[in-house]
């Protein structure tokens, strides 16, 4: 169990849906937070709303008041080469050594992959990929060291039905899959728990963001983010390897084992257009 004043999480992609509301829920426990993303005006306000600005505090920190969760700030973009190692870099400079990794920044861009522009479909790589690995390795080693620590990798249901339109995107989310299940495998006895999420469509700014209009069926089947953030905490307290929020899709995830990928590539298309 995740215990208020000896775990510290780091929670990307923390200025809203989410993210956002693992946070919420997290502080909501007296867990200590570090919240990043890039519009730190979006993360301030929330680290205000989860403690109270102390007036010796420096900009970067709201502390807390002894009863509630100290949340610090660090704004950064991950989608630059060097992105992840400033905000590693970032951590040392204030002492922070987080002990639960929230990997949970990501974005899709919805179009035809040969229409997707190069510097969409590099930045898909970058932010819900090659960010979330470089964070893995640097923050999980020093967990391993402690024998202390909880990596939770927001993958997408996009990992378990390949979605066209939502090719690159698909891929990156399905990397997640493989890379959390072989990284849990060797991590068994390190003291450091991972899991990966798998949410289906949640509402949050994600397909404001990807250019995509949502469909019925897509509005009839949407988890909520306070759905998805509690089982995500719950499912990585319970050392839950692969996290399906909803019987909707857990129930669909068990049916398209049985079917062939092009159908389920076929089906995923009618549902999204
Ligand atoms: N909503 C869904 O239907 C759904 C379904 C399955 C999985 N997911 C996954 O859930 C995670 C959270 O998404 P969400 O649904 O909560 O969408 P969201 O509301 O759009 O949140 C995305 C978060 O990622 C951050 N982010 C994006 N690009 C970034 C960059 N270059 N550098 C740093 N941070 C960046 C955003 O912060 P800034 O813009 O402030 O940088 C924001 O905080 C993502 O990994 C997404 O793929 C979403």
């Amino acid at each position: 169990m995740l215990q208020p004043g000896r775990d510290l999480a780091l929670i990307t992609g923390a200025s809203s849906g989410i993210g956002a509301e693992i946070a919420r829920q997290l502080a909501g426990r007296g867990i200590d937070l570090i919240l990043t993303a890039r519009r730190r005006e979006r993360l301030e306000e929330l680290a205000g709303q989860l403690t109270h600005r102390s007036p010796h505090a420096p900009r970067e920190e709201n502390i807390s008041r002894s009863e509630m969760a100290t949340v610090s700030v660090i704004e950064c973009d991950l989608n630059t080469p060097d992105g992840p190692d400033r905000l590693l870099a970032a951590l040392a400079e204030r002492n922070l050594a987080p002990t639960v990794l929230i990997n949970n920044a990501g974005f899709g861009y919805f179009d035809l992959f040969l229409e997707q522009p190069r510097d969409e479909i590099e930045a898909m790589i970058s932010v819900n990929l090659r960010a979330a690995t470089i964070l893995a390795r640097e923050l999980g080693e020093q967990m391993a060291r402690r024998k202390h620590g909880y990596i939770l990798n927001v993958a997408s249901y996009a990992a378990l039905a390949p979605i066209p339109r939502y090719a690159v995107y698909s891929g990156a989310k399905a990397y997640l899959v493989a890379w959390t299940q072989a990284l849990a495998h060797e991590l068994k006895k390190s003291g450091v728990r991972v899991s990966v999420i798998c949410p289906g469509f949640t509402r949050t700014e994600f397909h404001a963001v990807a250019r995509h209009e949502k469909t019925r069926l897509m509005r009839m089947i949407e988890l909520t983010p306070e759905q998805v953030a509690r089982a995500a905490i719950r499912g990585l307290e319970r050392g839950q390897l692969v996290i399906v929020p909803g019987w909707w899709y857990k129930l669909n995830a068990a049916a398209l084992r049985l079917l062939p990928r092009s159908w389920v590539a076929a089906m995923s298309a009618r549902a999204v257009k």
